[in-house]
């Protein structure tokens, strides 16, 4: 973006920032630095060859089936049913730490472990051990030691996990500072019946493990977002996680259920964000990526959205896209009540290897795609590319755009192909948070 663009782009944040879903209250000097950091870093993150993130993503995920093969492990694969048999990681992602049985003193194992948009998402590897060991939050501006809050907003590189399994009911939105992994590892972590999580104008955040139920919005007022800065915000919209202006973030084998808003939004200008191994259920609205048809900063958004299992009583936006580009690769589509996957605003959306289980009784509802308050003259253009999906119960997809994109340009997938829909039942067979003990494989 040249000079013009930029200043454009500031001008937009004077302008409108202040009165849009950014719950800042006070749009100080601070933020604007912040916002201005937070967009060169969007710029720097941004992949200019998407299709080579596509291709490794796909590369790893054979090499590990192929391996799995070796395994010959042939049983059926029953779907998400209890599995209590030995250790076994289904997915590239997993096998890279889940069967170490000192996970527990390896925990920054798991930063070299993303793969797709948020690969390069190291979190607080190599810094301090902070250990939440009181599920309070009473004081929003200065948060107790010890609690998920004053973690958060520290200034250094760190690598956040809990002392027991607690429930934290946030009494406003937490809001996370860069390069900080919050690892529900080896407890069983409630983020439940308050505010949730808030990645704004950060970078290199890893969510891993926990169980995030039942948001509800926070009423807003001040809270603290750093060691030195603290201000008014509005209201916060009740979304699970909210990930705003943030580069290099990945939320790995988390368990979503119930929020007020969106489960996970990732919006103005986000980029480098794989979502994975995660479990959705009861929900309608559940993943909005680009929230604004206004936001053509949205163009950078690359986000990756694998392994993870949309389950009972979902209905609609999984996810639901504006301008980007976003591979939705080797996921579980079981149950939608509407559709799984809409958008507009010209998004570019790569399908490849997922399972789409239409809804038995909703006619209606068979097709896997929406395009939103767009003429088909218009979205025919845009690029909706299924490969490997599997489509049961009548599910289907309306591909639109250059349908022969793969084979004019070899060279960028290097006819590599992502893994069969076939797969997916045991690729995704441990999605959601895991429960992993100290001293066994998870
Ligand atoms: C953003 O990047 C440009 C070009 O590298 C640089 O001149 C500018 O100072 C950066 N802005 C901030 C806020 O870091
Ligand atoms: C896998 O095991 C089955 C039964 O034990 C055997 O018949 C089959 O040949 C084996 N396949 C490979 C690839 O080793």
């Amino acid at each position: 973006m040249g000079r013009g663009g930029l200043y454009s782009f500031l001008l937009i944040f004077v302008l409108i920032l202040p009165f849009a879903a950014a719950n800042i209250g006070e749009y100080d000097d601070y933020w604007s630095k912040k916002a201005a950091e937070a967009w060169n870093r969007t710029l720097e993150s941004y992949e200019p060859m998407p299709a080579n993130v596509v291709n490794h993503f796909n590369v790893h995920t054979q090499r590990t089936l192929k391996e799995l093969e070796g395994l010959n492990d042939t049983r059926r694969e029953l779907a998400h049913r209890v599995y209590t048999g030995p250790c076994k990681a289904t997915n590239p992602i997993d096998s890279c730490w889940r069967c170490d049985p000192n996970w527990a003193n390896n925990r920054f194992r798991l930063a070299d472990c993303a793969l797709g948009f948020g690969r390069k998402a190291k979190g607080g590897k190599g810094g301090k051990i902070y250990v939440v060991t009181d599920s309070t939050d009473n004081d929003m501006v200065n948060p107790k030691p010890g609690t998920l809050r004053h973690a958060v907003i520290q200034k250094e590189p760190l690598w956040i996990i809990f002392d027991w399994s607690m429930v934290i009911r946030l009494n406003q939105e937490l809001i996370v500072t860069s390069d900080k992994t919050i690892d529900g590892r080896g407890a069983s972590v409630y983020i439940a019946h308050g505010a949730g999580i808030t990645i704004q104008f950060v970078h290199n955040v890893i969510i891993h493990g926990l169980k995030i139920h039942r948001i509800v919005p926070g009423t807003g007022g001040e809270i603290r977002d750093s060691v030195d800065h603290y201000g008014f915000r509005t209201r916060s919209d009740g979304d699970g996680i909210s990930v705003f202006g943030s580069t290099d973030i990945w939320i790995d084998h988390v368990s979503m259920t119930r929020a007020s808003d969106g489960l996970i939004d990732v919006i103005w200008g986000s980029t480098g964000v794989t979502i994975s191994n995660s479990h959705f259920t009861d929900h309608n609205e559940a993943m909005l990526f680009g929230a604004s048809d206004a936001h053509d900063i949205d163009k950078k958004m690359q986000i990756t959205v694998a392994f993870n299992h949309f389950g009972k009583r979902m209905v609609q936006r999984m996810p639901r896209c504006r301008f980007g580009y976003f591979h939705v690769v080797n996921n579980d589509y079981t149950h939608w009540n509407m559709y799984a996957i809409g958008g507009s605003m010209n998004p570019t959306i790569i399908s490849q290897g997922n399972r789409y289980i239409a809804p038995p009784l909703n006619g209606y509802a068979k097709e896997v795609t929406k395009r939103e308050y767009t003429p088909e003259s218009t979205w025919k253009a845009w690029t909706w590319r299924s490969q490997g999906d599997i489509f049961l119960r009548g599910a289907f997809f309306i591909e639109s755009g250059d349908r022969d994109f793969v084979g004019k340009h070899p060279e960028l997938y290097d006819h590599v192909e992502a893994a069969s829909g076939k797969r997916v039942a045991r690729m995704t067979r441990f999605a959601g948070a895991l429960g992993c003990k100290v001293g066994e494989a998870c």
